[in-house]
């Protein structure tokens, strides 16, 4: 049976799943207040159930003054209005499920805004009873409590003149960090994942799930030979410490099991060895590794081949891995990985063949399906990241120069993600009928849902196709991975095989044309044809060319 427990390694319903990220807020604004809501989402439904995929992650829609859009949660029980209300949300689930769909809601539990009710309590005397909900310490000689850095690249200390001591925030300083060490704030979480799960949510992806547990007694972290910089990056103090295991062990037995509820976490700071200490079937911390690997590979796909090798090696038979090129907090893939000035179609369906054909579960962010690109903003004033503006202003206090700044922050910057889905080709490409918070990208006219949905040979038909064909052929999903290329080739050919059936997946990852001579295991075999980007609709030959970034898949027999 599907998701029965002894099977655990066997089939689950979040292996076989195509999952689709919305980020709420540019998706489908309905009311004209430039945000998207939650009745934007239920609106395009359909439009999802027809894309074919099975499951959405919904980034945070809790109750939020929106420093870091929605990581920094004011009221886990409540809807930011600015999306809706709790009946829109229960909507949206109902919606999901009648269409045989799936819902993930991201879980933020490593800090809280400073303006949730638990954080003012706690700041507000040293005996305060929730005092001990956060992280507070003394500074040393008139500083900080260390020298950790952010995530932002500042301190990751915040002083409160009130009592005279400073808190922890490993991001923003909205976003103050809880103390997992305390019994209370752990039984209050666990409290409110019940209450989510008990309005019917499938699965949950968990921000930053090793990073609950900071180590005892917040050390100096070593610094990096050359960096000069005030504060530096101390995962090894904060990443994976004693305790963290036990903790999800704890989440799982307690709240999770009890709903038939599966969790994935967001996880960095991991080798494939250290990973399996959450994610192997029989620890069961986590359902699923979110990796992050192919997102930090930046464009290189030597680095890509060679991660989803070493990964897929480590985990085969052990344990379960996402696959993703992007998210909310990365740049566009096809910017990145393809071509968007002279190739944005072709490589955008490479890189769709690679992500809906490699070993993992997929993972999309909205407009991926379209090919939407990077955007680039005239001025910083125009770009909304708070991650881009904190790191801008520390680097101008460096002394750097601003106009390069901004170039570099602007290729990486999270709001490349963020800009407005592209519905059609009217004003403010369909979104809203206001003024969109984020700017849209001035490329909405080519790039839309309404156009591509017209052409048969746009990237969204592309991954209409690629989607069902995932679907019906089972081996795109289980089965073994062998790569058939090296690493450093521009062409990359590997193979799935479940028993008898065998696919291979041809990609040119580069704008070069490629002559491509079958290896001899692939002789003496018939090749049929299934998908192609570009190519015409022929078997395999012993040697043939393959035009910048074309992709095909074909079925052995
Ligand atoms: C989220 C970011 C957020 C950070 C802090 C990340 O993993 O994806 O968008 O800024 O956690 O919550």
């Amino acid at each position: 049976m599907l998701g029965s427990k002894k099977k655990y390694n066997g089939r689950q319903w979040w292996k076989e799943a195509v999952f689709y990220q919305v980020y709420p807020r540019s998706f489908r604004d309905t009311n004209g207040d430039g945000n998207g809501d939650l009745a934007g989402i239920i609106e395009k439904l359909d439009y999802l159930h027809d894309l074919g995929v099975d499951a959405i992650w919904l980034t945070p829609i809790y109750a939020s003054p929106m420093a870091d859009n929605g990581y920094d949660v004011s009221d886990y029980y409540a809807v930011n209005p600015m999306f809706g209300a709790m009946a829109d949300f229960e909507k949206l689930l109902e919606g999901l499920h009648f269409r045989g769909m799936k819902l993930m809601m991201d879980l933020v539990i490593n800090h809280t805004s400073v303006f949730h009710p638990w954080f003012l309590e706690s700041r507000s005397s040293l005996d305060n009873p929730k005092r001990d909900w956060y992280i507070w310490r003394y500074g040393r000689d008139g500083h900080e409590p260390n020298n950790w850095a952010s995530h932002f690249m500042t301190s990751a200390w915040e002083f409160d003149e009130k009592t005279n001591q400073y808190y922890l925030h490993m991001f923003s300083k909205e976003q103050a960090d809880l103390n997992w060490r305390n019994a209370e704030v752990k039984e209050e979480i666990f409290q409110m994942v019940r209450f989510w799960l008990g309005k019917g949510v499938d699965a949950f992806r968990m921000d930053m799930a090793n990073y609950l547990m900071k180590s005892e007694s917040l050390p100096d972290a070593p610094r990096r030979e050359g960096d000069t910089r005030p504060y530096v990056h101390g995962e090894g103090l904060y990443a994976n410490q004693p305790g963290m295991r036990e903790l999800l062990t704890e989440l799982r037995s307690e709240v999770l099991d009890k709903y038939g509820a599966v969790i994935f976490g967001e996880m960095y700071f991991l080798t494939p060895e250290t990973a399996l200490e959450y994610a192997a079937y029989d620890q069961r911390r986590m359902d699923m590794l979110y990796q992050y690997e192919i997102v930090g590979a930046r464009g290189d796909w030597e680095k890509v081949k060679k991660s989803v090798r070493v990964w897929y090696e480590a985990f085969k038979g052990k344990a379960w891995s996402s696959i993703t090129f992007s998210n909310h907090d990365s740049p566009r893939p096809v910017s990145i990985f393809g071509d968007d000035k002279n190739a944005r179609a072709e490589s955008a369906k490479c890189l769709a063949t690679f992500l809906l054909t490699a070993p993992g579960t997929p993972f999309f962010l909205e407009g991926e399906e379209l090919g939407m690109t990077n955007v680039t903003y005239p001025d910083l004033a125009s770009y909304s990241d708070i991650e881009m503006k904190t790191k801008y202003a520390e680097r101008v206090s460096r002394g750097e120069d601003p106009g390069s700044i901004l170039i570099d922050l602007a290729r990486w910057s999270r709001d490349n993600a963020r800009t407005p889905m592209q519905w059609n080709a009217e004003t403010e490409a369909g979104f809203t009928t206001g003024r969109p918070w984020l700017p849209v990208n001035p490329n909405y006219p080519e790039v839309n849902v309404d156009f591509e949905q017209e052409d048969t040979d746009s990237v969204l038909n592309f991954y209409k196709k690629l989607i069902a064909l995932r679907r019906k052929h089972r081996a795109l999903i289980y089965g073994e991975y062998v790569p058939l290329t090296p690493d450093d080739w521009e062409t990359y050919a590997y193979k799935r095989v479940l028993g008898a059936d065998v696919y291979i997946i041809i990609l040119n990852t580069s704008p070069r044309e490629w002559h491509m001579k079958i290896p001899d295991e692939l002789k003496n075999h018939r090749h049929k044809l299934l998908l192609s980007s570009l190519a015409p609709n022929s078997d395999m030959e012993e040697e043939f060319l393959l035009k910048p970034w074309e992709t095909r898949i074909y079925k052995s027999s």
